[in-house]
This record gives C-alpha cells, structure tokens and sequence, in this order.
C-alpha cells in the first residue's frame, strides 16, 4: 500500500486537517479512560484525547508519524503495523482507527487483530473514506486533465482482501472479524484548507492526488501548481481558505462481553 515515509509535516498541514473533522465524534462514542490509537499519524486525535484527561497509547507504522505524534503527545508512541500489535491479549477498552484501515494492505486480518487487543466489551471506532470521490478531489481530477497529467493506474487490493468501502461494508468486516456493529453511517463536515497547505500535501504524494502529482513530470507538476493556485484564487474565501463539504464512511463496533477474552 501507500508509502508514508518522511511525510509526517506535510501530512500534518495538509490532510491531517481533514481527518480531524471525524475525531470528535470517535472520541464521543468511545468509552472515557484509556484509548488505543491505531494509525495515529501526527497524534492530532491523540491529543484531543489526551486533553480530554484520556491516556493514550498510540501507534504507526511510518517512523516519521511516530516521531511527530511522540512529540505531541504525553503517552507512550509504538511503530507497529497492522496487523501486527506488539499489543497483549484483551487490554484495550477504546480504540481509535482514523482513516486507517482504508491504507492498510489486509484489513480483514487488521480488524482480527485489533479485535484480539480489546476486551470483551472494549470498542473500536473506525473511519475510511467511502468509494465514489470527494468534492476536493473533483477540483483536483479538473486541474489534472487542464494540465495534461498521466494518471497513474489505481491501487486496488487483491479481491479477497478488498470491501466495499461504505460504512455498511467497513460494519460487514467488522461481523467478520466477530465484532458488533453498533453504529455505521456516513459523517459530513466541512474541510477548510488554505491552497498552499494543500499543495503541501500534493507535492508530499499523500493521498492519491498525492500520487498523481508525483507521478508527473516536472513541467506538468508545475503547471499543476499554476493551475491549481489559479483556480483556488476564485474558490477562496475572504480569509484565503477553500472550504470542502466531505463525507467519511464511520463505524463503532464492540467485541462482545458475553465471551471469554
Ligand atoms: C490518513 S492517515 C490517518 C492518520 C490519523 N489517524 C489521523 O486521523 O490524522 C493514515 C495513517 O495510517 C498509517 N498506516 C498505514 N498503514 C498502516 C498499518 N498497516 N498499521 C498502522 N498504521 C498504518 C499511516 O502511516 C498514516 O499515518
């Protein structure tokens, strides 16, 4: 899947910002206390939990988001990939997996896992960005064929690994892995972001305009940069900011406590 490495600053201006508008509601639905926080990247929902009087064990599998998430944070930051948790047995009452297991290579295996690290009663709750584009990146795909880019072909896993990305799929791999879901439909906010953030980001290759942006060669990555501080001159707001409506796909699950750990 993705490579992350060295992008922790990038991901932090750019879309870090957007994945911050499902913390709130993972933090209200899980339980108060101790929380895991799996795929923590820089540790912007770590800290609002950790704010909140939480303590926070978190973890990620790209060493420059550790070392970002381990300078905001109080806890203890692990690099570990799912899914594989240098985690015991049914420790964890609360874990946080914030557009995470849309990145991860076999998540029916990362939901196996994180269900062996809770308690019975214990609750995961999970974002992943449902199929079908975002508005953000409907100017994004607009910018690419003004300026002429090659798109790369889509990363795709293999069909016995893949789900339907929607919350009604990311609750069926939840089922699978023996989990209850209580909760699954779509969250909506807005993301505001300033252009020269976003571009930040892009030229990082995060996401996967990201790696559009570098798979181009340097003229069209420029004109890409023209084009897109161009059209953002007309979007922005007063304050310079562009403004997204996003839609995220959220399920809360529970590991059943009718059941030995
Ligand atoms: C879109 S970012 C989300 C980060 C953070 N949860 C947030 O809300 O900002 C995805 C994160 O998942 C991490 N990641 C990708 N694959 C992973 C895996 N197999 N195990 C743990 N973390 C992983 C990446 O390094 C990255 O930090």
């Amino acid at each position: 899947m993705r490579d992350w490495t060295a992008t922790a600053e990038a991901y932090d201006r750019s879309f870090a910002t957007l994945c911050d508008g499902a913390a709130a509601r993972l933090l209200a639905d899980l339980p108060g206390g101790d929380l895991l926080d799996a795929g923590c990247g820089t540790g912007r929902l770590a800290q609002q939990a950790e704010r909140a009087g939480r303590t926070v064990t978190a973890l990620d599998a790209d060493e420059s988001m550790v070392e970002a998430a381990r300078a905001r944070l109080r806890g203890q930051v692990l690099r570990a990939a799912l899914p594989d948790l240098p985690l015991p047995d049914a420790r964890e009452s609360a874990i946080a997996a914030n557009f995470v297991l849309n990145h991860v290579g076999r998540p029916r295996a990362a939901h196996a896992e994180l269900r062996r690290a809770l308690r019975p009663g214990g609750r995961l709750a999970m974002t992943i960005w449902p199929a079908g584009g975002a508005s953000w990146s409907a100017l994004l795909r607009e910018v690419f064929e003004t300026a002429g880019a090659v798109l790369p072909p889509p990363e795709r896993l293999p069909a016995d690994e893949d789900f339907d990305r929607s919350a009604d799929g990311l609750a069926e791999l939840a089922r699978d892995a023996q989990l209850e879901a209580l909760t699954a439909c779509d969250l909506h906010w807005d993301w505001r972001i300033r252009p020269e953030d976003l571009w930040a980001g892009l030229e990082a290759g995060i996401a996967t305009p990201g790696a559009v942006v570098r798979a181009q060669t340097p003229p069209v990555r420029d004109r890409i940069q023209e084009l897109l501080a161009a059209r953002a001159a007309d979007l922005a707001d007063a304050e310079g900011h562009l403004t997204f409506p996003v839609r995220a796909a959220y399920v809360l699950a529970e590991r059943p406590s009718d059941e030995e750990a």
